[in-house]
């Protein structure tokens, strides 16, 4: 017997970033919104803890026990007594270290396939602080649909999504670190007044009425200085997608991954046919949002 589970990728369409925390941490108005990539874990059960990956990135994905996804088995079996004794595969399509929450797609993928494999029946609340505290981005994976997430951006409060929107998203070659993106925000912010992070309602509103092009006036990620500092090719990307005809373009999270609003699915078609021919990128997936969240496919 094993059990699969399908875990979106998210972009954030606003990343609003306070200055560091003494834990240093940041204080973030961080609008989720999950999208049609996504990674499978399969959990079987094993003599012990295994973890295996396949897909294009898998030599990049540790499988260790730094994995969040092992941590994440681990910490559901410490929680509720059970012998971790599972094997844990990742078919992974969603880029690794890329700003676009793989890693906290598995450990969210981890935790429910492990909770239906061992019949934990964790409470939902339970399942999302245990996620909470395995990373910032781990119970959005979750939940998905369409979020507001606070304090570190594990406190969420679910949004409305009012339409489909079409998304592009330009993949780099290699990844970038969250926390080196981090320290190069308060590198560049060192000396200024970082203002309180707050979401913005001209963009909430957009979600809710599901008006791509109201949405791609308010996109914003407070990050893009920071991971163009670290990655300044990254421009010629946003350029590229930009001029084939999309909405609007940022970094997806902490980035690499550039993401492109479209106002149709054709215009998508064609500015990823712009980017992958203009060699600014590795590869560019079309998909749409909202994506569901955490789902027990069998
Ligand atoms: O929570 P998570 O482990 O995903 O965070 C990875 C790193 O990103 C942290 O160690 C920290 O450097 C940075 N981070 C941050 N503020 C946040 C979320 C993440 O500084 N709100």
């Amino acid at each position: 017997m094993s059990v699969t589970v399908r875990v979106p990728a998210k972009v954030n369409v606003q990343l609003a970033v306070g200055a560091a925390r003494p834990d240093g941490f940041h204080d973030l108005a961080n609008v989720f919104l999950a999208v049609g990539l996504h990674d499978e874990v399969t959990a079987t059960p094993a003599p012990s803890l295994r973890l295996t990956c396949a897909g294009p990135d898998a030599d990049q994905v540790p499988l260790d026990g730094t994995n969040l996804a092992a941590r994440a088995a681990l910490a559901l079996a410490e929680r509720y007594g059970v012998e971790p004794a599972v094997h844990l595969h990742i078919a992974k399509d969603i880029p690794v270290a890329g700003g676009m929450a793989g890693g906290s797609a598995d450990a969210a993928g981890a935790l429910v396939a492990c909770d239906a494999l061992w019949g934990t029946r964790a409470p939902q609340e339970e399942l999302l602080a245990l996620c909470a505290e395995l990373g910032s981005d781990v119970p959005f994976s979750l939940v998905g649909g369409a979020a507001l997430g606070t304090g570190r951006g594990e406190k969420l409060r679910p949004l409305e999504v009012g339409g489909t929107f079409h998304w592009v998203f330009a993949v780099a070659d290699g990844g970038l670190s969250t926390p080196a993106v981090y320290r190069e925000f308060d590198r560049l912010t060192e000396g200024t007044d970082v203002p309180e992070p707050a979401a913005s309602e001209a963009l909430l509103s957009a979600l809710a009425k599901g008006d791509a092009t109201a949405l791609a006036a308010t996109l914003t990620n407070d990050l893009q200085p920071a991971a163009l500092s670290l990655r300044p090719s990254l421009a010629d990307t946003l350029r590229t997608g930009r001029a084939a005809g999309a909405l609007a373009a940022l970094v997806s999270g902490s980035g690499p991954t550039t993401a492109f609003l479209a106002p149709d699915p054709d215009t998508a078609t064609t500015v990823a046919h712009a980017l992958t021919a203009s060699g600014t990128c590795r590869t560019a997936r079309t998909t749409t949002a909202p994506a569901p969240g955490a789902t027990v496919l069998s």
